[in-house]
């Protein structure tokens, strides 16, 4: 595990392209895939707790009935079940009709995507953000604008650097909790979003599949803006709070003229959600939230053990991230006294002190090159060893560095 100079591995990654005419893979595959064994890994991107016994029972015991289509859309009931607990959950009133069940958020985003993109119209995504969807934007014909936040604006946006650009046909996809960030969105934001979407024509795709993970403040939804009901599509997915990711299940509340339309790109696209997957769904619903709260717990304490120890290594800034499980360092001070050119080289270096960081490029095309990602959905005793890991392999390097005059 030890390193005493910076090699760049063969690692070769795609990089964020601008304008590319087809879907990328998210770099976070590959490079957990080239992490050797018993290295310490801040890449994944999923929670590592179990989803509750009742859900696993579920799946146990999943029957042949159980394993025919279900309607493009998703089973009725579980529309049913989700349209009461999101109006439990933000004191609003969502309709089954407004429901739709997918295979996961990815496949909401999508379809969202597919539907409301209007020929080369612009979409806006936010920069920093999850590469997803500057992929699909591209991928459904439209034209990418990005609305760059950095950390010395605490990677907060105005509703003027998402919608100025904007006009019909367009769309803003917004996702707060953020990832890569963390940073959470002020209700201020979606009202004027929503007065501005309502003005000029455009549509907001809001991804909130972290919606449970905040730990300071408050999430606001995009349900919640009255002004916004009319003019967006809320995506959820089972997979963060739940721990069920592999499930694949998503699912979006927008107005019931577009559900319809959602209808044929499921039809045409999956067919349907995978059946077991929502029987469990239906259970998970059924049992409730109540204990999440230990959860929320243990990830608020692995998110100060990581701010704490990163805080000790010299040339790394830091957001406090208030939401999500992501911190998204500016390493400048760090390239520079390591002699290195991007964080994409720092992360391969990293690779051989057997730790996984994710190169901030894949979520910034601005100044991604300036930061790394680090999931902390991982427990406190590894998130520690892995910065300590980190703090040796820099020290060691800086070192070298030093004596060689560099
Ligand atoms: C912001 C964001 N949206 C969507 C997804 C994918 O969600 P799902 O597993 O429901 O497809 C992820 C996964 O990392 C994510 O970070």
């Amino acid at each position: 595990m030890r390193a005493t100079r910076l090699a760049v591995s063969p690692l070769r990654l795609p990089r964020r392209r601008r304008g590319a005419d087809f879907l990328e893979m998210d770099p976070s595959f590959e490079f957990l895939e080239k992490a050797g064994k018993g290295a310490v890994s801040f890449g994944i991107g999923q929670p590592d707790f179990s989803p509750p016994g009742e859900v696993l029972e579920a799946l146990r015991t999943v029957g042949a009935e159980a394993l025919k289509y279900t309607p493009p859309l998703g089973l009725p009931e579980l529309r049913e079940a989700l349209a009461g607990y999101l109006s439990e959950k933000y004191g609003v009133d969502v309709k089954p009709s407004e429901v739709a069940v997918t295979p996961g958020a990815t496949a909401a985003v999508f379809a969202s995507l597919v539907l409301l993109v209007r020929g080369r119209a612009r979409v806006v995504v936010q920069d920093p953000g999850f590469p997803m969807y500057d992929d699909v934007a591209r991928f459904a014909g439209g034209r990418v604008v990005y609305a760059y936040s950095g950390i010395e604006e605490s990677f907060e946006w105005s509703a003027e650097s998402i919608a100025g650009r904007l006009g019909e046909g367009g769309v803003a996809v917004l996702n707060f909790p953020n990832n890569p960030t963390g940073s959470l969105a002020p209700r201020g934001l979606l009202e004027e979003l929503g007065g501005l979407a309502a003005r000029k024509g455009f549509y907001v795709v809001s991804d909130e599949v972290y919606e449970d993970f905040v730990y300071e403040g408050s999430h606001e939804s995009v349900l919640q803006v009255p002004e916004l009901r009319e003019r967006s599509v809320y995506v959820g997915s089972f997979s963060k709070t739940w721990g069920l990711a592999g499930l694949r299940l998503g699912y979006v509340v927008a107005p019931r003229r577009l559900v319809e339309r959602l209808e044929a790109v499921a039809v045409n696209v999956y067919g349907s959600p995978p059946s077991p997957a929502q029987l469990a769904a239906l259970r998970a619903l059924d049992h409730g939230l109540g204990w999440f709260s230990g959860v929320l717990s243990e990830y608020r304490r692995r998110r100060d053990a990581l701010l704490e120890e990163l805080s000790k290594v010299e040339g790394v800034e830091l957001y406090r991230p208030r939401g999500a499980f992501y911190v998204y360092p500016r390493v400048r001070g760090l390239l520079k006294r390591l002699g290195v050119g991007s964080s994409r080289e720092l992360a391969e270096s990293l690779l051989q002190a057997g730790v996984v960081v994710l190169p901030g490029d894949a979520y910034s095309g601005r100044a991604g090159r300036e930061h790394v990602r680090l999931s902390y959905a991982l427990p406190v005793e590894s998130i520690r060893e892995g910065v300590r890991r980190i703090r040796a392999f820099v020290e060691e390097a800086a070192c070298a560095r030093r004596k060689r005059g560099a």
